[in-house]
């Protein structure tokens, strides 16, 4: 479910784009091309990986192949539309998924934890990062399970790919990590975590402020009894 339903592509598209995109997706997308951008679009920045040793003649046999099934009546659509089902989340790889993303369990190949940037919304004290999105709704947003999945395992985004590529996650990582969204898509985000934040920095705040004006409670008493003091003598002279 990641990528789009591919029945009627043959309707859809030129045959000659079909093979030129299959053999080299992002080049299409890299020539400007409208149809590759649109899609990037609507797939939300997921490029299409280039396949290894695709040549234009095996493109062209598979193009062959899925229009030859549906003349068949043989449909290239998933049943109903559901995501291909991973092995099913158990409580335990949920609670891994959490400890994952909040670094209290590292990656096996040292990649950052995601708390540093992204919030669910239940996560304890001040909660996630902010620099990337809020991954309370991913699991809906990116195609559930399957798309996740094709997601994390070579994320398509700048920021994602920069952190990720050299320290990818394993194939167990990310499906703790899709546990958690999934069971994170159940639950509701609560938005109290940035108004905690602010909460907390004005507590801080004037505690701050109210130990500095214990610590130097004496500051005027110090200057003004010198004067005083000053005063009075030359008053007595
Ligand atoms: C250093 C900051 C940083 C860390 C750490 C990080 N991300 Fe991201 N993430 C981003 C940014 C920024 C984006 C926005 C897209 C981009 O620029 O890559 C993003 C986007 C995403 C998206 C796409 C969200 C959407 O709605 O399209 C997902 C999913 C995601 N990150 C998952 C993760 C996971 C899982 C981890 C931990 C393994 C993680 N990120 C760690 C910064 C980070």
């Amino acid at each position: 479910m990641a990528g789009p339903d591919l029945a009627g592509m043959s309707d859809r598209r030129e045959r000659a784009w079909l093979v030129r995109f299959i053999v080299d997706p992002q080049a299409v997308i890299d020539s400007g091309d409208r149809t590759a951008r649109a899609l990037v679009q609507t797939y939300q920045g997921m490029v299409m990986p280039a396949i290894p040793d695709m040549t234009p003649e095996r493109a062209t046999a598979l193009v062959d192949y899925v229009r030859q099934q549906e003349g068949s009546g043989g449909s290239a659509k998933t049943a109903e539309g559901k995501p291909a089902a991973l092995e099913p989340f158990t409580p335990e790889v949920v609670e891994r998924g959490r400890a994952l993303f909040s670094g209290l369990a590292p990656f096996d190949a040292g990649g950052t934890a995601c708390i540093a940037c992204h919030d669910t919304g239940d996560l304890p004290g001040l909660g996630g990062g902010a620099l990337g999105p809020s991954l309370t709704h991913v699991f809906k947003r990116l195609g559930g399970r399957k798309g996740l999945e094709t997601w994390l395992a070579s994320p398509p985004t700048p920021a994602m790919a920069s952190l990720y590529r050299r320290r990818p996650l394993t194939e167990r990582e990310i499906a703790a990590l899709i546990a958690y969204f999934e069971d994170r898509a159940g639950g509701e985000g609560k938005s109290a975590a940035r108004g905690g934040f602010l909460l907390l920095g004005s507590g801080v705040t004037a505690l701050l402020l109210f130990g500095f004006h214990l610590l130097w409670r004496e500051r005027f008493h110090g200057v003004r009894a010198r004067l005083v003091r000053q005063y009075r003598t030359r008053g007595v002279q």
